[in-house]
């Protein structure tokens, strides 16, 4: 069968496949920073010409910002499409001092392969491509007819990507999506991912007194824009863990009993997440446990502050600036602009008097929950994943977003499986990010299973 020739070609080539993702990952394609403008096109040229090495039409489709990648290949006529998302930007690799090898020098180090991109996404990503490859190289063609969609703006939000699926939905009309950007539950135990959370994203700035004041001579007869932040700032959520902000929870899907049964069921130790971290105890909403409050409850967190004086020794200073980044994680049926109504109106409240404030909302993303009972894809997805790795998934949700799948779904009106090969330790979007090199070969070959299973399922 086809199917041997495929494992047979996936065996034979573990190296080269290793060399090429080295390749792509010395490319930085940060997405940030224009300065790796070029860096970033080139990874994307890398993706295209690698896609179309295979046979694979494949074309680099210029937008405002970084292009994308597309590919396809059609020529299975009667089988199903697959849409193949992942994406080739990779976060900014600072600071660099805790780095124990150079960012986009790709080492491996006990099986794993360090780098910046390894596990998000370049490496899940890749895996994809070289399943592909793998059909068309070893067995002359592949079995379902498959689209990539290969981005450069995940990690900054770009709206460009939603403007070109809005008008290309003819172009990417598919039966399924997969995308590879998540984790497994834990080391030797693969997941499904069938949740994930939404996002809203403020920077909020409070403005005092025309200049910075001395604060002997001014403080206490004027408002401090700091004190007023930290006062706004703590107002959002109480000491059980609960946000504050009138009509926030309104919307939030209740977790369901089996639902909780099933998390309770996952073997996961609170103890060990906690002796982990090396914290003294563990924090969230009262009344739920640290999966259900990971996955399944909206969270608040201050991302970054600023104001007045931070460097060595003291300064005297009533500053007349101060900020916050803070962003909320949504759960379905949430909505990221109606929480930004909703804040303001909140702010409006709190802010004491003597200071000016003006929130932007940065980021949003709508929370995700996809039916996998029942769903042929995802039999499918369980057969593969047990091909790929020896044992079948479990079902988990996750607390990251994927602002892509809310659009999958709206404008192409289909699901996506969440396919993750990562481990919740690969540090992505931190210093000494990951990969484990035996998931990416796993993940490859349950990528190439799933293209059989899918074109059985038909
Ligand atoms: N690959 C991540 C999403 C993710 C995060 C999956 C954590 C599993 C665990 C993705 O590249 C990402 O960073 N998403 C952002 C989205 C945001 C910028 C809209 C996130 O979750 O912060
Ligand atoms: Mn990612
Ligand atoms: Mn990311």
């Amino acid at each position: 069968m086809n199917l041997d020739r495929v494992d047979a070609y996936l065996d034979a080539h573990r190296n080269e496949f290793e060399e090429q993702l080295k390749a792509l990952i010395r490319i930085p394609s940060v997405s940030a920073q224009p300065a790796h403008n070029p860096d970033t096109r080139r990874a994307a040229e890398f993706v295209r010409d690698d896609l179309a090495s295979m046979g694979l039409r494949a074309e680099l489709i210029e937008t405002k910002g970084h292009p994308i990648v597309y590919a396809e290949s059609l020529n299975a006529p009667g089988q199903p499409t697959l849409l193949i998302y992942g994406h080739y930007d990779v976060q900014p690799p600072e600071p660099l001092e805790p780095w124990l090898s150079p960012p986009f020098e790709p080492t491996i180090r006990d099986g794993n392969l360090y780098a910046r991109g390894a596990t998000d996404d370049k490496g899940q990503m890749f895996t994809h491509v070289k399943a592909a490859e793998a059909w068309l190289k070893g067995a002359g063609a592949l079995p379902i007819n498959v689209k990539f969609l290969i981005e450069g703006e995940e990690e900054v939000g770009g709206a460009n990507l939603e403007l070109y699926v809005a008008e290309n939905k003819d172009k990417l009309k598919c039966d399924y999506a997969v995308i590879s950007d998540t984790s497994q539950f834990a080391p030797g135990i693969p997941a499904i991912t069938y949740g994930l959370k939404g996002l809203a994203y403020f920077e909020l700035r409070v403005q005092g007194a025309d200049r910075d004041l001395h604060s002997g001579t001014y403080g206490g007869a004027v408002q401090n824009p700091l004190n007023a932040l930290s006062v706004i700032l703590e107002s959002i959520k109480g000491p059980d863990g609960k946000i504050r902000i009138a009509g926030f929870y309104d919307d939030v899907r209740k977790l369901e009993t089996w639902e909780r049964e099933e998390f309770a069921k996952l073997p996961f130790s609170e103890a060990e997440f906690q002796a982990d971290l090396k914290v003294n105890a563990l924090f969230g909403e009262e009344g739920y446990t640290t999966l259900e409050r990971k996955w399944a409850r909206p969270t608040y967190d201050i991302n970054g502050l600023w104001g007045g004086y931070a460097g060595p020794g003291p300064k005297t200073v009533l500053p007349c600036k101060a900020g916050a980044k803070f962003s909320f994680r949504l759960v379905p049926n949430q909505d990221h602009k109606k929480v930004g109504t909703l804040l303001r109106k909140h702010i409006a409240a709190v802010c004491p008097p003597g200071v000016t404030w003006e929130l932007e909302e940065m980021h949003g993303a709508p929370a995700v929950l996809v039916e996998v009972k029942g769903r042929p894809a995802v039999e499918a997805a369980v057969k593969a994943i047990e091909a790929g790795f020896g044992r079948p998934p479990v079902f988990m949700r996750e607390g990251g977003s994927i602002p892509v799948v809310g659009l999958i779904k709206t404008q192409l009106g289909v699901d996506t499986l969440l396919l993750g090969w990562g481990q919740n330790d690969d540090n992505l979007h931190g210093p000494n990010e990951k990969f484990n090199l035996a998931d990416f070969h796993r993940g490859i070959k349950a990528s190439a299973h799933l293209m059989a299973e899918m074109a059985k399922a038909k």
